[in-house]
């Protein structure tokens, strides 16, 4: 299949023609959230404008709306590589994965034990380690290897006992960009009959999610890292589904993973959410004379390629910042298993100071701080403001790399 060109992808995206500090804004915060494509907001535009409805009603706009959400939940359920009843849609990840949790503790009792990472963003620990302290449920946390970033695989194999019940991993970390291979972790967790959730939301913009060939009970992701509105979205497994007993308020009336809802969601970002897959999938195209290729097949194309770009801007990135006196780098570096997010820390500026003048001076947006990766940056010890963290999207150039790379060299005299 071809994959759209940088130059046409970046010709999709308003806000690439923002300007800051006399040039074009260069957009290294998409780890905390994407910029959006025009197609996303006209969908968004059309739905509020032509179509806003409640749900369920015998009327036109309604019965619109019904079929608008339904083919979102169906885009997402590609994307998620899940069937559309195993997905549940709500504000966020981070209330979806609260409400899990709740559904969960109705199975569990004192002494059963969850185990979660340091390597995680608090919203896959918060919400369990709260569980925990409700129920008198025992935590294990597992450790990751500070000089790698990566997971502590020893570790998790000691924290895995028959009293598990929940094991919470993250698919990449936020901070560091590390991907954990999880396949063989959800299997020794399915072995001791623990259920398992899987936090994608780093991963999920670089390496396109497949939930059922995972293994994993659970998996959340959203949105607005790719390229979508502010949304969350979640994964749950269908015989999984059967068990689960959601704490029901009498205003919604879901069926499946749908039953993790609650009141009415933002019909808007749900549209808008449809789109962004919808539009990750249009940079694949098949070559002229190809029998016709689903939306799944397009978006695995798309992402190979668009990864693949991702991956090589990281490399360059890397390896220059490397180069920089007083520049330290943190997590694994490229050509491992990793996404094309970094971290860095310039010796002697304090984090948000970097983060500021690569904006004010260069018109380069990167973020600084924990992430809520609290425990990373707890166990890094980077020192003040934290890390500096630039992330590499699917509309990232050459030239935004090597113009990083000259800002970053002249932060030391910020
Ligand atoms: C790895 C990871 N997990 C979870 C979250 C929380 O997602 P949400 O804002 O949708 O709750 C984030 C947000 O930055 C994240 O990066």
């Amino acid at each position: 299949m071809n994959v759209a060109n940088t130059a046409t992808i970046r010709s999709h995206f308003p806000a690439l023609e923002r300007r800051h500090a006399g040039g074009p804004v260069a957009y290294l915060d998409g780890p905390g959230g994407t910029q959006v494509p025009r197609v996303v907001a006209e969908a968004m535009a059309d739905y509020l404008l032509h179509h806003n409805a409640n749900t369920h009603w015998a009327y036109p706009s309604s019965a619109e709306t019904d079929e608008m959400l339904a083919a979102s939940r169906l885009a997402l359920a590609d994307f998620m590589g899940c069937d559309a009843h195993e997905v549940a849609l709500g504000a966020n990840m981070t209330t979806l994965t609260y409400h899990l949790s709740r559904a969960l503790g109705r199975t569990l009792s004192p002494g059963d034990e969850v185990v979660v990472t340091r390597l995680d963003h608090q919203a896959n620990v918060a919400p369990w380690k709260d569980l925990a302290r409700d129920l008198g449920l025992r935590v294990r946390e597992v450790p990751f290897d500070l000089s790698s970033g990566r997971l502590d695989l020893e570790a998790y194999e000691r924290a895995l006992s028959p009293s598990t019940r929940i094991v919470a991993l993250g698919a990449a970390s936020n901070a560091l960009g590390t991907v954990t291979p999880l396949e063989p972790l959800l299997a020794q967790a399915r072995a001791v009959g623990a259920f398992t959730f899987v936090d994608a939301v780093h991963s999920a913009p670089h390496a396109l999610p497949n939930a059922h060939a995972l293994g994993c009970d659970a998996l959340a992701c959203s949105p607005y890292k790719f390229y979508g509105p502010h949304l969350g979205a979640l994964f749950v497994r269908a015989d999984r589904l059967d068990e689960l007993d959601p704490h029901r308020l009498p205003c919604a009336d879901g069926e499946g993973a749908a039953r993790l809802e609650t009141g009415t969601l933002s019909h808007e970002a749900i549209v808008g959410a449809g789109a962004a897959v919808d539009y990750l999938a249009s940079l694949a195209t098949p070559e002229s004379q190809a029998p016709s290729v689903g939306r799944r097949a397009r978006l695995a194309a798309a992402f190979d390629e668009l990864g693949a770009r991702c991956d090589a801007l990281l490399a360059d990135l890397w390896r220059g910042l490397e180069a920089i006196p007083g520049v330290t780098l943190f997590g694994p570096p490229p050509g491992s298993h990793r996404t094309s997010t970094l971290a860095f820390t310039v010796s002697g500026v304090d984090a948000e100071r970097v983060t500021a003048h690569l904006a004010e001076a260069h018109g380069i947006f990167t973020s600084h701080g924990d992430f809520y990766a609290s425990t990373v940056v707890e166990d890094l010890d980077p020192g003040p403001g934290g890390l500096v963290r630039a992330g590499l999207a699917i509309y990232s150039t050459p030239h935004e790399v090597v113009r990083t790379l000259e800002a970053v060299a002249d932060a030391r005299s910020a």
